[in-house]
């Protein structure tokens, strides 16, 4: 059940939701109301600051009791120092709902002190990602044995258009759920058919046009590339084009691409079975796309937006593209199959060149592209990849404001050499050696004509940890670095 959030005064002792949150940067004392409401419950909130029983260090939670009145029970929320604001509410947010979720649900209220429209769309978006869960699959326990989810939110803070803030923060709160639960879906279940069947929905939703490309229309298009990765597979691979006109007529389309490999077993280049069942989250640059338009819709930004995904799954089979195979990408270029593993930059070879005819003002594609991008940044940073330093610090200042960070690895002409064939006017696969970097290598090949830039997403789409904020599972990225990025775009 989606989150129900409204706003309330920024005053504590008026609210009586079954838990209260408040968040405490390091250091952070308490103001007048926040002082009256401790009274309220005994002085616990002062006591706890002076004893540094509560450090206010970030993540910490600590737990309190309410009064006789008013919140059920009330948690501090640290945020330790804080630099990125807007951010740092985010987190403590998600925190607050997750631990809400955790304690038992009903309404939880987020107390934002001298609030900002900018800081109650954050905690927003914060207060949404934390209530995210994926359960379709699980059998609920009998009826008095289940755990209350969290249904309602209240934001108590006194911005100045705090109603405004909280639909804008609701629309991109939308938007990475979708994103995150199309990713948590299983691969038999989330195919390609089921992102075009979702892309429609979104199409229907905010009147965008929609066009799925299927093998057929694929094969009359001669886009050899990336058919050459569904070939293994009876599934139709599709390639899904969203266009998004909130702009003026003429206006440039900002275009977003998607890898969105349902499941990536490698091909006959067959990977090791350790891990392999998550790459089922080898679609998360397709989700991003997907929830990206969803939240821009809800937005009704001043801007035109295409969002392409290329979906299919990567399969060994008696049909499958065998290494030393060399295929016809759609811009005409000749590529020798030197890893079916290398699946993703084949795919968007073909979707990338497909974008020229939008004739876009740029093109942002995002991809768990690489294993080598994750040895390189872990799982802290996307990998950030253009010829262009304006849009490399462009978007990984939106990828800052939206909580998902990004950094810029070279894309000089010298790691061309890795990826020469023998054979053909390109190969797939340069090796080990900046394994990430010849992979965006390639895709600037078939980026003819627009300014480009690429996101290696496979270190920070999804955690096999828990991140205190999130659970483990997809993060979201690059759902927000998408959304920024746009309304950067918007003039
Ligand atoms: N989807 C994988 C990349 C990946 C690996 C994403 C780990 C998330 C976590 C991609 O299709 C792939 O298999 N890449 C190969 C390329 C290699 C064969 C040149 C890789 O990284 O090993
Ligand atoms: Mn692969
Ligand atoms: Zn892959």
């Amino acid at each position: 059940m989606p989150l129900s959030i409204s706003i309330a005064a920024a005053n504590p002792s008026q609210f009586s939701g079954s838990l209260l949150a408040i968040p405490f940067a390091e250091g952070a004392t308490l103001n007048d109301r926040l002082s009256k409401f401790d009274g309220n419950i005994g002085g616990a909130i002062q006591r706890s600051l002076d004893s540094r029983f509560f450090r206010a260090a970030r993540d910490e939670v600590f737990h309190l009791s309410g009064g006789a009145s008013g919140a059920a029970r009330v948690i501090l929320i640290g945020m330790g120092k804080v630099t990125d604001r807007a951010g740092s509410l985010r987190r403590a947010a998600a925190v607050a709902s997750r631990n809400a979720a955790k304690l038992g649900g009903g309404d939880v209220g987020f107390f934002i002190d001298d609030a900002t429209d900018q800081d109650v769309e954050a905690a927003t978006v914060g207060l949404v990602a934390g209530s995210w869960e994926y359960k379709d699959l699980k059998t609920l326990p009998p009826e008095n044995e289940r755990r209350q989810a969290v249904t309602k939110a209240t934001i108590l803070a006194d911005a100045a258009d705090a109603q405004s803030a909280l639909a804008r923060g609701e629309a991109i709160g939308a938007g990475h759920s979708l994103a995150r639960t199309l990713a948590m879906m299983p691969g038999n279940l989330c195919t390609p058919d089921h992102l075009a069947k979702t892309a429609e929905e979104i199409a229907a939703r905010h009147a965008m046009k929609i066009t799925v490309l299927g093998r057929k229309e694929m094969e009359a298009e001669g886009m050899g590339s990336f058919l050459c990765v569904a070939q293994g597979t009876p599934q139709d691979p599709k390639l899904i084009a969203l266009e998004y006109a909130g702009g003026q007529p003429g206006q440039k389309p900002v275009t977003l691409v998607g890898k969105g490999l349902c499941f990536d077993s490698g091909g006959i280049s067959i990977k090791p079975a350790q891990s392999m069942e998550d790459m089922k989250f080898d679609m998360c640059g397709a989700a991003g796309v997907l929830g990206a338009m969803d939240a821009i819709g809800r937005m009704r930004l001043p801007i035109n937006v295409v969002g392409l995904i290329g979906a299919t799954t990567n399969m060994p089979s008696g049909t499958a593209v065998n290494p030393g195979d060399v295929v016809k990408s759609h811009l005409g270029k000749y590529i020798e199959i030197i890893n079916t593993d290398a699946e993703g930059r084949l795919v968007l070879a073909d979707v990338l060149s497909y974008a020229r005819k939008f004739d876009p003002q740029v093109v942002v594609d995002a991809a768990t592209l690489t294993g080598a991008c994750v040895i390189a940044l872990g799982h802290t940073a996307t990998g950030v990849f253009s010829s262009d330093e304006n849009l490399i610090s462009e978007i990984i200042a939106a990828g800052k404001r939206a909580g998902e960070p990004g950094w810029s690895l070279p894309l000089w002409d010298e790691y061309r050499e890795l990826i020469k064939s023998d054979v053909a006017d390109i190969k797939n696969s340069g090796g080990r050696p900046a394994g990430a970097v010849t992979a965006a290598m390639f895709l600037k090949e078939f980026t003819e004509s627009y300014p480009w830039i690429h996101l290696d997403i496979a270190g920070t789409a999804y955690s096999d940890s828990d991140l205190v904020a999130l659970p483990k599972g997809p993060t979201g990225v690059p759902t927000g670095t998408f959304i920024e990025f746009v309304r950067g775009r918007v003039s």
